[in-house]
C-alpha cells in the first residue's frame, strides 16, 4: 500500500500535438507528451514521476532484455459526450497486472499507485484523446526488471512505467485468421494467461508465417491435440453458433480478457445463451460447413470487436456470413462504444471518470 503518492511532474516545453493528423491515426505508433514512471528498489515502489515522453537509458546487462521479465496491460480512455474523460474498467488491468506479475516473480503494483499514475497522466495528456468514432487513447501500462546482472534471478528492481497514444482501430478490415495446428502458445501450467511480453514474442513466428499465406491472425489451439480453440493472441475469440454465444473458457492457457468479459455480461444481460466451455475445432468446422456460424470474432482492447471474415482450417478456406447481417457481434460493439460515450447506462459501473 502506498500511504501518500507524491508524483513528481515535469511538463514539456513545448507539445507535439499539433504534429499529429487525428484524421489519420496509427495504432501504436504516436505517444502523447508525457509519460508516468515508478521505480522497485529495496523491497518498495518509490520516485514516482512524470516527465516528458523519451528514450530511456538502461544497462544492456538489464534482465528484462536477456530473460524477458516484464509484463503489460492495455487500456483505454475517451471522451464521453459531455466531455469528460473516462476510462473503462482501469480496476480489472490494475488486478490483472498484477496477476500476470505474479507468474512472473515481478513485485505487485500497488492498485492506488495504478490509478494514481493512470489519473495524473490522463489529466497531463487528456488533449490527446481523439474523439472520432473507433478512435481512442490507449493506455499502456508496464513492469519490467530493471537489474544490471546477467545470471538467472528473479531482480531486485523494476520500473512502471505508463505510456499513451492516441489511436484508430487495430485492425483496418475484419480479419482472416488460420487455426492453427502446428505450432503452441501456452500450454497447462506455463504463462499463457499472463499479459507477459514473451508470450508475444513466441507467437510472431507462426502468425509471420500465417501471413505470408495471406491471413492476419492464428486462433491458436490447445497445446496437447490441438484440438481445442484457445485465443487469437491479440484478443480472445468468439463464436454465434445458431442463437448461442460461444467462447472458450479461460484456465491457465487464456488471456481473461476485460472486453471478453465485458461483452459477455452484455450478452446475458441481453438474455442471450452464452457459453463458455471448450470449443473444439470440429464443432467451429462443421457450424462453418453447415451454415450455421452465424458469426466470428475476436474481444479485445486493442481489436475492440474485431469481425472474423475467413477461417481456415487443414488447407480449406471457410467463408463466414456478410460481416453486415451480423446482429450480435454489431450490436455488441454499438453497445459498448454507446456506453463509452455516455449514451448507453452505465450500469455495472465499468466507467472511471478522470
Ligand atoms: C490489447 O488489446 O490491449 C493488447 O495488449 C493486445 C495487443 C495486440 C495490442
Amino acid at each position: 500500500m502506498i500511504d501518500t503518492l507524491d508524483i513528481s511532474i515535469q511538463k514539456v516545453s513545448e507539445s507535439k500535438i499539433n504534429q499529429v493528423d487525428f484524421d489519420n491515426i496509427p495504432f501504436g505508433r504516436i505517444y502523447s507528451d508525457h509519460m508516468f514512471i515508478a521505480d522497485y528498489k529495496d523491497g518498495e515502489w518509490s520516485d514516482f514521476r512524470i516527465e516528458p515522453y523519451a528514450d530511456l537509458s538502461m544497462a544492456p546487462a538489464s534482465s528484462v532484455i536477456h530473460y524477458g521479465q516484464s509484463v503489460f496491460e492495455g487500456l483505454k480512455a475517451y471522451k464521453n459526450k459531455d466531455g469528460k474523460t473516462t476510462v473503462f474498467r482501469p480496476d480489472q488491468n490494475a488486478k490483472r497486472l498484477n496477476k500476470s506479475a505474479e507468474r512472473m516473480c515481478i513485485p505487485e503494483v500497488p492498485e492506488d499507485l495504478f490509478m494514481s499514475g493512470l489519473t495524473e497522466l490522463l489529466k497531463l495528456d487528456e488533449a490527446w484523446i481523439p474523439s472520432k468514432a473507433g478512435t481512442a487513447l490507449y493506455i499502456r501500462p508496464f513492469v519490467f526488471a530493471m537489474d544490471d546482472y546477467i545470471g538467472i534471478k528473479a531482480s531486485d528492481t523494476y520500473r512502471f512505467m505508463i505510456i499513451t497514444c492516441p489511436v484508430g482501430g487495430y485492425y483496418s478490415e475484419p480479419v482472416k485468421v488460420k487455426i492453427e495446428t502446428e505450432y503452441t502458445r501456452a500450454a497447462e501450467g506455463g504463462t499463457g494467461y499472463a499479459k507477459a511480453a514473451g508470450n508475444y514474442a513466441g507467437s510472431l513466428y507462426p502468425a509471420r508465417l500465417a501471413q505470408q499465406k495471406g491471413y492476419h491472425q492464428l486462433i491458436w489451439t490447445d497445446a496437447k491435440e490441438h484440438k481445442y480453440i484457445e485465443e487469437s493472441g491479440t484478443m480472445n475469440v468468439m463464436f454465434v453458433i445458431g442463437d448461442t454465444l460461444i467462447t472458450p473458457e479461460t484456465g491457465s492457457t487464456i488471456l481473461n480478457g476485460i472486453t471478453r468479459n465485458s461483452v459477455l455480461t452484455i450478452a446475458r444481460d441481453w438474455g442471450m445463451k452464452v457459453e463458455e466451455r471448450r470449443v473444439s475445432v470440429d464443432e467451429v468446422v462443421k457450424a462453418a460447413q453447415d451454415g450455421n456460424l452465424k458469426e466470428a470474432f475476436g474481444a479485445g482492447t486493442a481489436a475492440t470487436i474485431a469481425h472474423i471474415k475467413l477461417i481456415h482450417h487443414n488447407g480449406t478456406d471457410y467463408e463466414l456470413p456478410a460481416v453486415e447481417n451480423r446482429e450480435f457481434s454489431n450490436k455488441v460493439l454499438k453497445e459498448l462504444d454507446d456506453i463509452k460515450a455516455g449514451h448507453s447506462e452505465d450500469k455495472h459501473n465499468w466507467l472511471f471518470t478522470i
